[in-house]
């Protein structure tokens, strides 16, 4: 396979890598520590834009104080290797310096929307993620831009600031990768040890059992929601942050499921925070 992935730094050199591609350019931001969720995101925007670029940045914004800015895990040789085999054109791993220099003083944030779920326990990690992904989407000027479900409010604030704000660039949001047992693929999840790697499915077990209530025909959210939180309960080393059923659109909670609703968690298993999701309806 002939490969002329590029590989820049510099602002300026991104804004002219960029342009010089053939378009429709598709952009996937990431933090790096790349698995097969974020190469699946890569290879979709492949399949549908005939260039690719990805950012890799650990954005420091959107980090509590008490978060693992410090440790989060990090790879670049790794992850260019990753990259270069699922058909990335241009890789941009700007530094902290010049998408933060003295004197930076203007923010992006979405009102509603990032007040629930994560808002609450993580305040200002939205306004660093909307404030990132406009600047990224600014400086690579690409047509598309590919997110993961995953994040499932981070989409829903994208979105809405996208919109919000007359980006030209169009938001695709791409299926969860799991692990054969279940368990979301997260950068985060090498924090695990072996029993906490375990432990960790009861996140994908709690929305399985609330997903198969409301097949069978279960449509109150707190029932719902029990059966997660009695699924987390069970299991020692886990300890549930949040569990959520809330309308897919709007993120308030329902107390009846009439349409598409988001079932949401944030659960501790041993120190390390882990999240995950479904759609119902
Ligand atoms: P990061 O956590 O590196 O994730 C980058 C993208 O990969 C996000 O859109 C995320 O939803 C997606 N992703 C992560 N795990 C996935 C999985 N198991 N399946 C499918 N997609 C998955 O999200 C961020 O970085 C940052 O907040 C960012 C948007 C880059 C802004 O800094």
């Amino acid at each position: 396979m002939s490969s002329s992935m590029k590989v820049v730094t510099s602002l300026a050199e991104m804004r002219a890598a960029g342009k010089a591609l053939p378009g429709p350019l598709g952009l996937v931001p990431t933090m790096g520590f790349l698995h097969e969720g974020h190469l699946s995101l890569v290879r979709r925007a492949k399949a549908e834009c005939p260039s690719v670029a990805v950012s890799i940045f650990v954005n420091p914004t959107q980090f509590g104080p008490s978060e693992d800015l410090a440790r989060y895990p990090r790879d670049l040789p790794r992850d260019l290797a990753l990259l270069e085999s699922a058909g990335a054109d241009l890789v941009w791993t700007p530094s902290a310096e010049e998408m933060y220099p003295q004197g930076f003083q203007t923010w992006v944030q979405v009102d509603g929307l990032t007040l629930p779920l994560e808002g609450v326990v993580r305040p200002g990690h939205f306004r660093g993620v909307t404030t990132v992904v406009a600047k990224l989407f600014n400086a690579v000027g690409a047509d598309r831009a590919y997110f993961g479900q995953k994040d499932a409010q981070q989409v829903a604030v994208i979105r809405r600031m996208a919109a919000d704000l007359n980006f030209r660039c169009e938001v695709i949001v791409c299926p969860i990768v799991r692990e054969a047992d279940g368990l979301a693929m997260s950068s985060r999840n090498t924090y695990l040890n072996p029993e906490e790697r375990k432990a960790a499915t009861v996140l994908s077990r709690g929305w399985t059992a609330a997903q198969a209530a409301y097949q069978n025909g279960e449509r109150s959210a707190e029932a719902l929601r029990q059966i997660v939180t009695e699924t987390v309960a069970a299991e020692p080393l886990a300890r549930l942050q949040y569990v959520s059923c809330a309308d897919y659109e709007t993120l308030q909670e329902l107390e009846q499921l009439t349409g598409r609703t988001l079932l949401s968690m944030a659960v501790f298993v041993g120190k390390t925070r882990l999240i995950d999701n479904c759609i119902l309806g």
